[in-house]
């Protein structure tokens, strides 16, 4: 795909089997020098070591400008330029923590203020901060590729401010396509549908406080049964399936393609 050699920051892709780390190990695959970042450094740095050895472990946080262009500068310095950019660090569950679960406060009705703003800020101002820090340094010709989710296309009941929020990625994608077009730099986003991670570990275990007869039911058994009922293609989709259009994105191949918006959904958005 012509990546060889390219730098590539993904952001948020420390958790072992997530969507981050699918994509990482798609562009390590094509010969790119990937950095993936994190909030914790023991997982960041193993899940590098895991992928490859041309994968580079970073803390930093997302949604803190400052931070993110200290450690752009940093990439920059080492690797002399930036390709790429995935911001994919988000929290797909109602907490990012399993302890902080409660049955109501990811539902409309419980939701208070501070709530709000903890899933805006992991899920909308993560995409808006680190693509702020990356601008200035991006190579013409590179690439901005945003993660948003199905729940940006339509309303989940269940997850208002998460959807919200995911709905500014897909906006946000059009509004800096339009912005970094003259420098040739193009945006696009990936909108997933139901991959088995960290987050649906922390999602079914959110249902399973809040609906009694999920009771006898283990974490995956819940998500396989969503998978059952929402996918016209019968099935769930892997970090790969994400990582692969990231890639084709990112590539020459995608030359004319900017501030679109793909589902990678085995066709659930389009019911
Ligand atoms: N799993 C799904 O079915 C699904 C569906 C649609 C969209 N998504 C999106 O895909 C992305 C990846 O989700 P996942 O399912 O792999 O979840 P995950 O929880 O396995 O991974 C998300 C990672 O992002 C990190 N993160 C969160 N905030 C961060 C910050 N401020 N700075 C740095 N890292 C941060 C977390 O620590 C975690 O390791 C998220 O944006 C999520 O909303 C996931």
């Amino acid at each position: 795909m012509g990546l060889e050699n390219k730098v590539v920051l993904v952001t948020g892709a420390g958790a072992t089997g997530g969507i981050g780390a699918g994509i990482a190990k798609c562009f390590a695959n094509e010969g790119a020098r990937v950095i993936i970042t994190d909030l914790n450094e023991e997982t960041v740095k193993s899940t590098a070591s895991a992928i490859g050895e041309k994968v580079t472990g970073v803390v930093a946080d997302a949604a803190n400008q400052a931070e993110m262009a200290r450690t752009i500068k940093d990439i920059t310095d080492e690797f002399s330029g930036l390709d790429v950019l995935v911001n994919n660090a988000g929290i797909g569950g109602p907490k990012i923590n399993f302890d902080e679960i409660s049955t109501s406060d990811s539902a409309f009705s419980g939701m208070s203020d501070d709530v709000w703003d903890q899933q805006l800020m992991f899920n909308l101002r993560t995409t808006f901060s680190s693509s702020h820090a990356a601008v200035p340094i991006l190579a013409e010709g590179g690439s901005i590729i945003n993660i948003a989710s199905i729940a940006a296309l339509g309303p989940t009941v269940s997850l208002p401010a998460y959807g919200a929020a995911k709905a500014g990625v897909v906006h946000l994608t059009k509004t800096l396509a339009m912005e970094l077009a003259p420098r040739r730099i193009r945006v696009n986003c990936i909108c997933p549908g139901l991959v088995w991670t960290r987050a649906w570990e922390l999602l079914t275990t959110q249902m399973q406080a809040n609906q009694p007869e999920l009771a006898n039911m283990s974490q995956r058994q819940i998500f396989e049964s969503v998978v059952q009922e929402m996918t016209p293609l019968g099935g769930e989709q892997t970090p790969e399936d994400i990582g692969n259009l990231a890639v084709f994105y990112a590539s020459e191949n995608a030359r004319m393609i900017t501030g679109q918006v793909v589902a990678v959904d085995g066709g659930i958005s389009v019911k």
